[in-house]
């Protein structure tokens, strides 16, 4: 059996295999609201057999969007479409998971089509208009970029109790799975880097107080959701910058986290400095960013989740069996095909007969295989 196929259980919660599509901003939402778009776009995930489908970074509080097109789920009118989405994914096998997140010093940026940087003249006459970011420090970004505002102490206690809040709000949606998302330079993972944190207070300095945000913060998620909830971190496991977050802070972040109730370590990288995914000195290779789940799992114990330019289902089943990661995140290439985990299962050999396909389609594509020599799977690995 291949393993990427075997189920997880994260406390009360069993998965269907190991495939999860990662968050993927869509800037498509209303006023912070999902709509038939998020539905339909994370609706047919579920139906092509991921395991964990993850809505994108949502906002906990309105000036944490990094674009005007992204969701929120600071107020209570954004639960009902959330809830929308969560029943269809659950209703069709998937695990329904959120990325709850804050954009800091990125907040109020350009839509990526629209060129991916601070709002200008042309997103202003569009209706795109600029708010003040927040930051652990009054660093912009980059030259041209907005200065941030550096939050006070009252400004933390406030966002941490945001954080809760949303997090009984994604509870209340049907959310599963909730992720902190504390890489790509948004508001967490700018507080951990020290690239962006030059405080002086009890969140800035040394590593201990740089992390205070992000235990504070998961510490209140803790204790708002469901025992059997599970809780996962997303991390930018290195800033790409031997000043900046080394992988040895994200091995001391882990075992902080691991006993305030963090059951997976989700390792991405960088995006301190430019966009989101800014590579800093690292090489885009294949699996570059595997190792960081590989270790963090070695070294603490810690569940983790491998993302990044993972593609094809050896390269999945291998992670997951040499123990690199328990889970294998799919972004890009579930957007070339949304049936990823399904096909992934035929090449494996896990489902040679479209046994686990949905009804609606499996019946018709397993009497079409069986009296056609042309429409046959790809079982290539299997054989
Ligand atoms: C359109 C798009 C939107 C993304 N939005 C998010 C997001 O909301 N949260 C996040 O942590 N990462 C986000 N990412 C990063 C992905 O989750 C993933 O880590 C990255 O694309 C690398 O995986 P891949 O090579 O399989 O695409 C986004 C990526 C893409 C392509």
């Amino acid at each position: 059996m291949a393993k990427l196929f075997e189920p997880l259980t994260l406390r009360g919660v069993t998965t269907r295999n190991r495939v999860v599509i990662s968050p993927m901003c869509q800037y498509s939402a209303h006023d912070g609201h999902m709509d038939d778009w998020h539905l339909v776009n994370l609706g047919r995930f579920a139906i092509g057999g991921a395991g964990i489908v993850f809505a994108e970074a949502t906002a906990v509080q309105k000036c944490g969007r990094i674009t005007h097109g992204c969701p929120g789920i600071w107020t209570d009118t954004q639960i009902t479409p959330h809830a929308r989405i969560t029943n269809f994914l659950r209703r069709n096998g998937a695990v329904a998971a959120i990325q709850l997140g804050h954009a800091g010093r990125k907040g109020g940026m350009q839509r990526p089509w629209y060129g991916n940087g601070p709002l200008n003249d042309a997103d202003f006459a569009r209706g795109d208009m600029p708010w003040t970011p927040v930051a652990p420090s009054a660093l912009p970004v980059a030259d041209g970029w907005p200065v941030p505002h550096a939050l006070t102490t009252d400004d933390i206690a406030r966002l941490i109790e945001d954080y809760a809040s949303a997090a009984r709000r994604a509870v209340q949606a049907g959310y599963q799975i909730i992720e902190i998302h504390g890489a790509h330079g948004y508001l967490m993972h700018s507080f951990l880097s020290p690239l962006s944190n030059r405080r002086e207070d009890a969140y800035g300095g040394s590593r201990e107080n740089r992390m205070r945000l992000a235990t504070e913060v998961t510490a209140a998620i803790r204790a708002v959701i469901p025992d059997d909830m599970p809780l996962f971190f997303r991390t930018s496991a290195v800033d790409g910058s031997p000043d900046g977050w080394l992988i040895e802070d994200t091995v001391a972040l882990a075992e902080t986290l691991m006993p305030l109730g963090v059951d997976v370590m989700d390792c991405s990288s960088s995006g301190i400095a430019g966009s989101a995914t800014a590579a800093g000195n690292q090489k885009r290779q294949p699996g570059f960013q595997v190792p960081y789940a590989e270790t963090v799992r070695a070294r603490t114990g810690l569940p983790t989740m491998a993302v990044g330019l993972i593609t094809h289902p050896q390269q999945a089943e291998e992670i997951v069996t040499a123990g690199q990661a328990d889970l294998v995140a799919i972004g890009r290439e579930a957007l070339v095909n949304p049936m990823w985990a399904l096909h992934a299962a035929q090449h494996l050999g896990h489902d040679t007969g479209f046994e686990t396909w949905p009804e609606q389609s499996g019946w018709w594509l397993a009497g079409r295989a069986r009296t056609s020599d042309f429409y046959q799977p790809d079982t290539a690995a299997a054989e």
